[in-house]
């Protein structure tokens, strides 16, 4: 695996520009994959909008990697009508929407409360439904016809359950509205393509957080690979780039996996 370092000089000496031109939205952009895909997004010459909720450090990895901040919370119509807006009126087309952001509840089916069911909910799959149909309506309007990539985050948990039982059933329901999404553009004739990525344990501030609490979770994390180890976000963010660009241009309703052979292997094996 290369370190991240010799990541960015391979991508800068060899691989940049294959986003050249695009303009691209990166929900949940302010920490782990999301910042991960701002930074390769931006590497490779897109137009980045980082929305999220953390202002902060949305501010900052925009600053760093020339991309641009804006508030967005994704549960919020108002707040996707507002990044509507703005999107049409700076650059006139979007390319690309990401919708990344999400949360994890930790709690089982008998510990969890209406209240944390309903805001996980809202956050993971709604807010990327409301993604979904942002993304289609700029992308209808954008100056080439109506064309584009969606991709949704979902995770290994969308086939193999976790007892976070709000989670698990946010990212299985990720899949459906994935596939939902690319039929009915297709059917419509629109070359707006939608794709989920399906991420296994990667390394990013909430697990970091768990490692500190509870270490035997780090060795945990490495055994559901076969591969033995954690991925990164810059793992992840690969495969966007991938589905992001014009070689991506036969791919929709896909579901595509960066998580090492995790659920290819017998858990008992
Ligand atoms: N880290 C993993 O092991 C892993 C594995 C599989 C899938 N995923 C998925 O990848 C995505 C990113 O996870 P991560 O580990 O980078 O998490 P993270 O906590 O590091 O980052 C999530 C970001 O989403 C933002 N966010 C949360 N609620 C929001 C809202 N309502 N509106 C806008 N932004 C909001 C947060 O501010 C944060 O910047 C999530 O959808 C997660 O479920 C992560």
């Amino acid at each position: 695996m290369a370190a991240q370092s010799e990541w960015y000089s391979i991508i800068g000496s060899s691989m940049s520009g294959r986003l050249a031109g695009k303009v691209a939205v990166v929900t949940g952009g302010a920490s782990g994959i999301g910042e991960g895909i701002v930074r390769r997004f931006s590497t490779e010459g897109a137009r980045v909008l980082l929305a999220d909720l953390d202002e902060a450090n949305g501010t900052a990895i925009a600053a760093e990697c020339g991309a641009e901040f804006v508030t967005l919370d994704v549960t919020s119509v108002e707040s996707w009508q507002a990044l509507e807006t703005k999107t049409k009126a700076d650059f006139g087309r979007l390319d690309i929407m990401v919708n990344n952001a999400g949360i994890v509840s930790n709690l089982d089916i008998t510990a969890v409360t209406l209240e944390v069911w309903q805001r996980l909910i809202n956050v993971n799959l709604t807010g990327v439904m409301l993604g979904c149909q942002t993304a289609i309506s700029l992308m209808r309007g954008h100056p080439a016809g109506e064309t584009g990539s969606i991709i949704n985050m979902a995770s290994s948990t969308s086939y193999l359950a976790i007892p976070d039982v709000a989670y698990t059933t946010s990212k299985a329901g990720v899949v459906g509205l994935t596939k939902s999404v690319a039929v009915h553009c297709a059917n419509e004739g629109f070359n707006i393509r939608c794709n989920s990525i399906h991420p296994g344990a990667t390394l990013t501030a909430i697990l970091k957080t768990a490692i500190e609490q509870m270490p035997e979770v780090e060795e945990a994390c490495k055994r559901m690979s076969p591969l033995n180890r954690m991925g990164t976000v810059e793992e992840v963010a690969a495969m966007a780039v991938f589905l992001a660009s014009d070689e991506a241009s036969f791919c929709t309703g896909g579901q595509y996996a960066v998580e090492g052979g995790t659920v290819s292997q017998h858990p008992r094996m």
